[in-house]
C-alpha cells in the first residue's frame, strides 16, 4: 500500500541521528526514498551498507542522498580510527534495517557479528527497527519465523513485511514496507506522548485447555499469533497491556505483562483481576465448553471397549462477561468471531449478543489457513457498519487496530471536549 503522503509530516527529526543500515534485497531502492525523507524532517542519517546491499544501491548514491560519509567495511582502518563501528551505534539515537535481509535477521538472533552491520549490531544500545524484505518462502520458513520471534521478544520494533508481488515474480508475504510508512513509525517512535499512554488494555490470547484427567484436555488450535501481536502493538502505541494467554509456544511480547493461564475459569479470574482498564480485546479461542468434573486418575479404557461419555458444561463466556454494563465495564470491548459461513452476519450478530462495540472478524474457513498462520483477512465490524481490512500479516492488522483504537479515543477525546466547550 503507498501512501501519498506521511501522516505526520509536520513533525521535526531536528537533533535526532539515525544510523540506517542498508542489507542486500532488491528494495534496497526504497532505502534512498527514506534518507530523503528522514533528512526533509532535519534528522542526520548515517549509513551502513552492508555487502550484499552494495549489490543493489552504491555508496555514492547513499552517500550523496545522506549528505555524510557510507561505511562498508569492518576493516577499513580510514573507518575505524575516525570514528569506529562501537561509535556509529553509541552516537545515534535509532537503528533502522532497511532492508532487513533473512540474513542479517539470522545474524541478529544468533549473535553473529562477521561484518560491519552485524558487529555494529551486536554492539548497539539503541532501539532497533527492522524492515524485513525477502521472498515469501524464505519469510515463512521456521527458521526465519522462529528468529523473529526471538528479535520481537527483545524488543526490536517490526515493520511489515507486506502482501504483494516480488521481484521474483511470486507474490505473498514477504514485500518491503513502504519508505513512507517506515518514516511514519520512525516520527512515532520519536514523538514523546504516544497515542494511547497511559491507557490500560487488557487482552487474551491463545487456546485454553480443559482437563478431562491428569494427562488429557479440550484444547484447540489456536497459536496465539494474533492476539500477542495485538498486546505487542498496543504496547509499541504507549498503552499499559496485560496479556492473559493460554498455552502457546511464542516468546511473551516485550514490554507486556503477561499472564499465563490454562483454563477458561482461570482466563476469565485473571482477565477480571486486571481491571479496571480502558480495552478490553478477546483474541483468545476460549473452549465453549469443559468437564463436568475432572477425572482424579487417568481414565482408562473400559473392558467392554465402551468410549467413556464425556459429561461437559458450558464455559463462561469472557467476552461477554467484560460487555456487561457495570461500573468496570471497559470503554471500548473488543471481540474475535472466527467463523466458516456467513462471515458478516454471524459477526453482526456476536456484536448484538455478546454486548462488545467491536467485532474483528475472520473466516477460518477458506482455503487459506488461519491458524498458526502469519497472514489473515480480517473485517471490522461495528454497530455502524463494517471495513474490509484486506489480507495483511497479523503484525500489520496488529498495529492497524491499535492506531485504530488511538483514533477512537482521540475522536471521543475531542467529542467530549467539544461537549464541554459548548456546556460552559
Ligand atoms: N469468547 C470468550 N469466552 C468464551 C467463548 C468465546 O471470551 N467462552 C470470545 C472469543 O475470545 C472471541 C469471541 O468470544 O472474541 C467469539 O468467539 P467464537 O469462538 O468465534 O464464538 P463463540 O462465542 O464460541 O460462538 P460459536 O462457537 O458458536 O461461533
Amino acid at each position: 500500500m503507498k501512501k501519498t503522503k506521511s501522516s505526520n509530516n509536520n513533525q521535526s527529526l531536528a537533533n535526532k541521528t539515525i544510523l540506517l543500515i542498508i542489507s542486500g534485497g532488491v528494495s534496497a531502492y526504497k532505502a534512498l526514498e527514506l534518507i530523503r525523507l528522514i533528512r526533509k524532517a532535519g534528522g542526520r542519517v548515517r549509513c551502513i551498507l552492508s555487502k550484499g546491499g552494495e549489490q543493489f544501491v552504491t555508496p555514492l548514491s547513499v552517500s550523496s542522498l545522506s549528505g555524510e560519509q557510507v561505511y562498508t567495511d569492518l576493516w577499513s582502518l580510514k573507518d575505524e580510527t575516525e570514528i569506529g563501528h562501537i561509535r556509529l551505534s553509541r552516537e545515534a539515537d535509532l537503528i533502522v534495517i532497511t532492508p532487513a535481509s533473512a540474513n542479517l535477521i539470522a545474524k541478529m538472533a544468533h549473535g553473529l557479528a562477521d561484518d560491519l552491520a552485524s558487529t555494529t549490531l551486536l554492539a548497539a544500545d539503541k532501539p532497533i527497527i527492522i524492515a524485513p524484505a525477502m521472498n515469501h518462502m524464505m519469510w515463512g520458513n521456521p527458521a526465519t519465523q522462529e528468529n523473529v520471534q526471538k528479535l520481537q521478544s527483545r524488543g526490536i520494533i517490526q515493520i511489515g513485511p507486506a502482501m504483494g508481488e516480488m521481484a521474483c515474480n511470486e507474490s505473498g508475504i514477504g514485500r518491503m514496507a513502504e519508505p513512507e510508512d517506515i518514516f511514519d513509525n520512525i516520527l512515532a517512535f520519536f514523538r514523546e506522548e504516544k497515542p494511547l499512554s497511559g491507557y490500560k488494555a487488557l487482552v487474551t490470547s491463545g487456546p485454553t485447555y480443559e482437563p478431562l484427567d491428569p494427562v488429557r484436555f479440550i484444547g484447540n488450535r489456536s497459536s496465539g499469533k494474533q492476539g500477542h501481536a495485538i498486546a505487542a502493538a498496543l504496547a509499541e502505541q504507549g498503552a499499559t497491556v496485560t496479556l492473559v494467554t493460554g498455552p502457546v509456544a511464542l516468546p511473551d511480547p516485550a514490554g507486556v505483562h503477561t499472564i499465563h493461564v490454562e483454563t477458561a475459569a482461570e482466563m476469565l479470574e485473571a482477565a477480571q483481576n486486571t481491571l479496571p482498564v480502558e480495552i478490553a480485546i478477546c483474541a483468545a479461542a476460549v473452549s465453549d465448553w469443559t468437564a463436568k468434573t475432572i477425572s482424579a486418575h487417568k481414565i482408562k479404557k473400559q473392558e467392554d471397549n465402551t468410549p467413556p461419555a464425556l459429561n461437559l458444561k458450558e464455559n463462561p463466556d469472557i467476552l461477554a462477561t467484560l460487555s456487561r454494563p457495570s461500573a468496570q465495564r471497559p470503554p471500548l470491548v473488543i471481540g474475535f468471531a472466527a467463523e466458516t459461513e456467513d462471515l458478516l452476519d454471524n459477526a453482526k450478530n456476536k456484536l448484538t449478543t455478546k454486548g462488545c462495540d467491536w467485532i474483528i472478524a475472520n473466516d477460518v474457513g477458506g482455503n487459506e489457513k488461519v491458524f498458526g498462520s502469519d497472514k489473515n483477512h480480517v473485517y471490522l465490524v461495528t454497530k455502524s457498519g463494517h471495513e474490509d481490512w484486506q489480507p495483511a500479516s497479523k503484525n500489520d492488522i496488529a498495529r492497524k487496530l491499535a492506531l485504530h483504537i488511538a483514533g477512537h479515543f482521540e475522536e471521543r477525546h475531542y467529542k467530549t471536549t467539544q461537549k464541554n466547550i459548548a456546556a460552559e
